[in-house]
This record gives C-alpha cells, structure tokens and sequence, in this order.
C-alpha cells in the first residue's frame, strides 16, 4: 500500500497505540445467535459503548492530547463540538491535567454537554451554525495559547480512531468485512488504513444516514461534497468529510451503505432487546445496515461472511431514546387510556 500522502499510515497507528493503551479500554466483542440468523450472517460487535467516555472518540483524543509536548500541553486544548469528541477530549486532558475549552452549540444533546463538564472540560456555548462554533473557537485559541484539536479531520485523531481495527483483527481475525459509521470520516479512515494494512483483502463498509450522506455522495461524484443541511436522529453522522479523511475515504473505504432513520431505530432496539446493550443512534447504524434489504440484495456484499461491527458510541440521552424507540408504544398507550 502506498501510503505515505494520506495523513495516517500503519506505522501512526501502531505507533498511537503504544502511546494510548495505558488509558484506554481493550473493548469487548459480543455476538449474538438471534442476530446472525436475522442477519443471515456471522457479527461480531466491537463495543465502543464501553470505552471510557462512551464512545471510540476517546481513542483519538487520547493520542492527540498525550502526543503534545510539555509547552503546548500546558496551554491546554481547544475544540469545538457538540458531542462525543467534546467529551472525550475533556476526559483525556483531565488525565494528562490540562485545561479543555469546548465550544458546543446551544442545542447540543444535554447529556453529551454533561459529560464535557463531569469530565472537568470548560463548555463555551455557541450558537449553533458552523461560523459561530469556529469564531468562537478561534477566539479561545487567541486569549489561550492552546493548541485546536479537530473532531475527525487531524492525522492524530485518525491514527487514534484505527487502533479499533487493530484491535478488533487480533480479538477476530477471522473478518472479512468491517462495517463502521461515518461523518467527519476520523473512524472509517484509520479503521481502514489499520485493517487492510492487516488484511488487503478486507472489505471496509461505512454505513451512512440518509439525511447525511456526503461521503456516498463524494464517492458517487469522485470529489469532496460537502452538506448545507442534514436531517436525521443520529446526531453525531452530521458532519462532513474534510480534506485529510475524504482522500482515505475515497481510496480505501470499499462503499458505502445508506440508512434511513427508522432501520437505525430499530437497530437499537435489537440492541437493547437482544443483547441488552443502550447503543446511540450513530452506534447502532452498523447493525442497521448489516439488517437492511440494500445490504440483503447487493451481490457484490454476499460474499461477506464474518463481519466485524463497530458499536461506536453509547451517549444516549433516556428520554430521547425511550421517545425515539418507543414512539408506537407511546401514542398508542395514549389512545387507549392506558
Ligand atoms: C457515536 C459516534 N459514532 C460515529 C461517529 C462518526 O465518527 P467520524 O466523525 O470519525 O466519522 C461519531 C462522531 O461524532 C460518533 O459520535
């Protein structure tokens, strides 16, 4: 593989982790019996839900914030995001001891800005348009000295986000396919540099929202799209590829599989009912796509026999995951009195 004019390579992501093993957890792997004969399939999931701060993000946040040296350390980190990222560079700055400023949106999910703030981060609010989060952004980067920290689009949070796929090949080497989810595009470009540097022949699927599908459409058209508006549950696949993980994307990422919205409700529910697992809606979209008929049907996909999901993150709020898991239940218990 030539790799070297892509941000990460195998020798960056061995390298993060060594550098992040003593932080984070070795997640497990659970399968399920009831899910493979729905899935017609062997699964294996990665479950990220059990990292530390709930979700794989921590990986990269880890090998970013331990990666600076001394001097920049000191003067803490800067990012701007409304979720698992934010919380997860919190966490990792409080064990390196250093300050965290997050810009969140005013409409962020409330139990993602809590978790930011149990984990010591200073939350900065912003309006919610992309503007206001980056010149607020650049504004702490001015008075702080600290060093940005991006969400996907950095050579560090990449190479952090692969050391899933070094995992999960050593917990099963027996995968021939990996399905992860994708927005920024951090997960899907390390997981696929990490596992076909393992195994060429490894087919990577990243599972995208319809009301979010950038990166299907930047692979159907050979350039960069990005999205004005996106429209779906699963708040943490909203953002864009950027101009490091689009590259990577294009070239390794084999496909990608769209989701409607309901087939990722579903999905979660399969995950609690069945494997008694709370999964947010941008964890669950993997098992959503694995189930979904344009899986089923594509004949190029058939071949595909153990296939490794990445569960990648477990912040749901209850309240929005009883109302969007049981809406039926909901209106119909209303209706009969009940
Ligand atoms: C739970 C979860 N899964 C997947 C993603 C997508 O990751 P990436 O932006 O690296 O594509 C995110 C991003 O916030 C996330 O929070």
């Amino acid at each position: 593989m030539e790799d070297k004019k892509y941000a990460a390579d195998i020798e960056s992501i061995t390298k993060a982790h060594a550098l992040i093993k003593p932080y984070v957890h070795r997640t497990p792997v659970l399968s399920s019996e009831t899910l493979n004969s729905m899935a017609g399939k062997t699964l294996f999931f990665k479950c990220e839900c059990f990292q530390k701060g709930g979700a794989f993000k921590f990986r990269g946040a880890s090998n970013a914030i331990f990666s600076l040296d001394e001097e920049q350390a000191a003067k803490g980190v800067v990012t701007h995001s409304s979720g698992n990222h934010a919380a997860a560079l919190a966490l990792a700055a409080k064990l390196r001891g250093i300050p965290a400023y997050v810009v969140v949106p005013k409409t962020a999910p409330k139990c993602k800005i809590e978790n930011v703030k149990r984990y010591g981060g200073q939350v900065i609010p912003s309006e919610t348009n992309m503007q206001s989060r980056q010149e607020t952004a650049n504004k702490l980067l001015h008075e702080t000295g600290a060093v940005l920290i991006p969400s996907s689009n950095d050579a560090r949070i990449i190479s952090g986000q692969g050391t899933v796929s070094l995992e999960f090949l050593d917990q099963v080497p027996q995968l021939d396919t990996l399905i992860v989810p994708i927005s920024g595009g951090g997960l899907a470009s390390g997981v696929a540099i990490g596992a076909k540097s393992i195994n060429p022949a490894i087919r990577v699927l990243a599972a995208e929202p319809k009301g979010a599908d950038d990166a299907a459409q930047s692979k159907a058209s050979g350039r960069l799209i990005t999205l004005r508006q996106t429209n779906t549950i699963a708040d943490g696949l909203r953002a864009s590829l950027g101009d490091l993980t689009w590259p990577i994307v294009r070239d390794f990422v084999d496909d990608i599989i769209i989701v409607e919205d309901k087939e990722i409700i579903q999905a979660m529910r399969y995950c609690y009912e069945i494997l008694k697992v709370a999964i947010e809606p941008s964890g669950a979209i993997g098992l959503a796509a694995v189930l979904s008929d344009k899986f089923k049907q594509n004949p190029v996909w058939k071949d595909s026999r153990n296939i490794g999901i990445v569960f990648s993150g477990g912040n749901v709020d209850l309240g929005c995951y009883a109302r969007s898991c049981f809406p039926l239940e909901e209106s119909n218990d209303k209706k009969s009195g009940s």
